[in-house]
C-alpha cells in the first residue's frame, strides 16, 4: 500500500477511487466539496433520504457524477462531536474502510478530518490510526484457493492518501508510516497463525526469526536446537517435543535501538506450539480442529518485535519463543512422567494436553537467566478463558498489579480488551503433586491454575504478566477490523505498552 499525506487546494479536482469524508452526527448539511455548494446541498438531501445521521458505524455512498474528479465519496459517521474519542474513531474508520472495500476501491483518500474526530488528537495520531485500520481491514488470508477452482483475486488497497493542511503533511506522513508498520505486524501474525501446521513447523518459525534478524539491523537472533536444549536442561520443552518427528527449538531475539540508547527493557514470550494434538491425552476432533493456531502467541511476539524495531522505540526488547509440536509417537511423554525443568522444579505430567505451560516454564526460566525484569507472556493456554470473556477479549494474570494494570490500559487504548483476573492464593495449591513439586494440570477452574503454574517459574521478584489469548487469537466470525480466523490479537497492546515504557 502506497501511503501519502498531502494538501490540496480543492477536493473537486482531486482524483481517487473513493474519497472518505468523516461527518459528525447532525452535521450532514455541512458537507461541502465544491465552491458552488451544489454537491453539499444534494448530499444533505440524500443523507436525509437514506437515514444517514452521522452516527458511528453509519456510511453513505455518494456518486459524485462529475461534480468531483473522484467518482465516489463515502460519508462516514463520527458520532456526536462532543463524545468522539479514539474508540469511536476506530469503529467509524472500520465501517468506512469496509465500505471502500465493498466498492472495490484501490485508491482511497481521506478528506481533511476535523481535529474533534478524536478529542485531543493530532494529525500524527489520526493518520496513524487511519493507516493501522486500513492495513488491518485490507488483510486477505494466505489461503490457497486457485483460479482453476473459481477463485477471483481480491481487490486490495493500493494507495492510501490523507489530505491535511500544508503544515501538517510531514506529521501526518509519519503517522501513516508508523500506523502501517503496526498493521503489517498484525497481518504478519495473522498469516503465521492461519498457516497450516504442515508447513508452519518449528523449523519454519526458526527460519522466519532468522530472516527477521537478516532483514532488520537492530534485531539479533540466537537459536538453540535439541542438543543445546539438552545441555541447557530445558527438559520440559524437550518432553513436549519428544513425540514429534519435527525437532523443537528455543528462539531468542533481541531488539536494541540503533544508537544503543534505551530507557527500559521488556521481555515478551509467546507460546509457539505449532500443532497441539493433545499428545497421548489426545484431543477429540472438534478440539483439535484449530490447533494449527496454537502458536498464535509466538506469532504475536514476533510481529510485535518487528513493529517495535520499525518504530525505532528507545527500549530494549527480548522475544522468546519455544516452538514445538505436541504429537504422538513411541517416544511421546506420558501421563505420570516426572520432568526436571530447567528452573530445577520437578513436574508430574497430569495431562499431556497441558503442554503449553511446560514449554513456557523453560522459556520463562531462560528469559530470567538473560536478566529479564519485566516479562509478558502471551499464550493460547486454556479453552476455559472463553467462559469469562467469550471471544471479545483476553484474560490477564499477574504477580504485580501496577504492571498488569498498565498492560490492561495499553490494551484498551488500542481497542484490545482484557480482563485482569485475580489470582486468589487458594488456587495455588491445586497445582501440588504427590510425586513432584508441581503437576501440570490443576483441574478446573483451569485458567487461573494454569497461570499459577507459570507464576511458580516467574517467581515474585520480577514483574510478570500472562495473557491467555485462547479466547481471541482466532474467531469463527468477523469482528470489527478482525477477519474470521486468526486475529493477531496482542500485537497492538505490546507495541503500545513498549511505547509507553519508552516514554513515547
Ligand atoms: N492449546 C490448548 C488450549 C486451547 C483451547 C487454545 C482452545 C485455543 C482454543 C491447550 O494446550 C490445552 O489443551 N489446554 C487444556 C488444558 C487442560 C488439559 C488442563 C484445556 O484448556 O482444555
Ligand atoms: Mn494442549
Ligand atoms: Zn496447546
Amino acid at each position: 500500500m502506497k501511503l501519502k499525506a498531502l494538501s490540496v487546494a480543492s477536493l473537486v479536482a482531486y482524483k481517487a477511487d473513493v474519497i472518505l469524508v468523516g461527518v459528525f452526527a447532525g452535521e450532514q448539511s455541512k458537507v461541502s466539496f465544491a465552491a458552488d455548494g451544489n454537491l453539499s446541498l444534494s448530499t444533505a438531501r440524500q443523507a436525509q433520504a437514506e437515514n444517514f445521521g452521522g452516527n458511528v458505524g453509519e456510511t453513505l455512498v455518494r456518486f459524485t457524477d462529475g461534480s468531483l474528479a473522484a467518482p465516489q465519496a463515502v460519508l462516514f459517521g463520527l458520532g456526536a462531536r462532543d463524545k468522539a474519542n479514539e474508540a469511536s474513531f476506530r469503529k467509524a474508520l472500520t465501517a468506512a474502510l469496509k465500505k471502500a472495500k465493498a466498492l472495490k476501491a484501490q485508491h482511497v483518500a481521506f478528506a481533511p478530518l476535523d481535529p474533534d474526530a478524536v478529542a485531543g488528537s493530532t494529525s500524527y495520531g489520526l493518520a496513524r490510526t487511519i493507516a493501522l485500520y486500513a492495513g488491518m481491514v485490507d488483510y486477505v488470508m494466505n489461503h490457497q484457493k486457485t483460479e482453476r477452482g473459481g477463485h477471483k483475486q481480491e481487490v486490495r488497497f493500493k494507495k492510501l492518501h490523507f489530505i491535511v493542511a500544508a503544515d501538517q503533511v510531514e506529521a501526518a506522513f509519519q503517522g501513516l508510516k508508523d500506523g502501517f508498520a503496526v498493521a503489517s505486524a498484525v497481518n504478519f501474525a495473522r498469516d503465521l497463525s492461519n498457516e497450516p501446521a504442515g508447513t508452519l513447523t518449528p523449523a519454519k518459525m526458526v527460519k522466519l526469526a532468522r530472516k527477521t534478524a537478516d532483514d532488520v539491523d537492530t534485531i539479533e537472533t540466537t537459536v538453540y536446537g535439541p542438543k543445546e536444549l539438552k545441555k541447557m536442561g530445558a527438559n520440559a520443552l524437550l518432553a513436549v517435543g519428544r513425540g514429534s518427528d519435527e525437532p523443537c527449538y528455543l528462539i531468542d531475539m533481541v531488539y536494541t535501538p540503533a544508537d544503543g540508547h534505551y530507557v527500559d527493557e521488556l521481555t515478551i514470550i509467546g507460546k509457539s506450539v505449532t500443532f497441539d494434538s493433545g499428545g497421548l491425552d489426545i484431543k477429540p476432533a472438534d478440539g483439535m480442529r484449530h490447533m494449527k493456531r496454537d502458536m498464535s502467541g509466538g506469532a504475536v511476539t514476533l510481529g510485535a518485535i518487528k513493529a517495535i524495531a520499525a518504530l525505532g522505540l528507545p527500549i530494549k526488547v527480548r522475544c522468546v519463543m519455544a516452538p514445538t509440536e505436541n504429537m504422538i509417537n513411541g517416544s511421546s511423554y506420558k501421563p505420570g512422567d516426572v520432568i526436571h525443568t530447567m528452573a530445577g522444579l520437578t513436574v508430574e505430567v497430569d495431562n499431556t494436553d497441558a503442554e503449553g505451560r511446560l514449554t513456557l516454564a523453560d522459556a520463562i526460566e531462560y528469559a530470567k537467566r538473560q536478566g529479564a525484569k519485566k516479562i509478558i507472556d502471551l499464550a493460547t493456554l486454556t479453552g476455559a478463558v472463553r467462559m469469562m470473556v467469550g471471544d471479545v477479549g483476553c484474560c490477564l494474570f499477574t504477580n504485580n498489579d501496577d504492571f498488569g494494570n498498565a498492560i490492561v490500559a495499553s490494551g484498551f487504548a488500542q481497542g484490545e480488551k482484557m480482563l485482569n483476573v485475580p489470582m486468589w492464593e487458594e488456587y495455588r495449591d491445586l497445582n501440588k503433586s504427590e510425586m513432584a513439586d508441581l503437576k501440570n494440570s490443576g483441574g478446573a477452574p483451569g485458567s487461573t491454575t494454569a497461570a499459577y503454574f507459570l507464576r511458580e517459574f516467574a517467581g515474585e521478584e520480577i514483574a510478570w504478566a500472562h495473557l491467555d489469548i485462547a479466547s481471541v487469537a482466532f474467531r469463527d466470525r468477523e469482528l470489527g477490523a478482525d477477519p474470521r480466523g486468526s486475529t493477531g490479537f496482542g500485537v497492538r497492546t505490546l507495541v503500545e505498552f513498549a511505547s509507553r515504557l519508552a516514554g513515547k
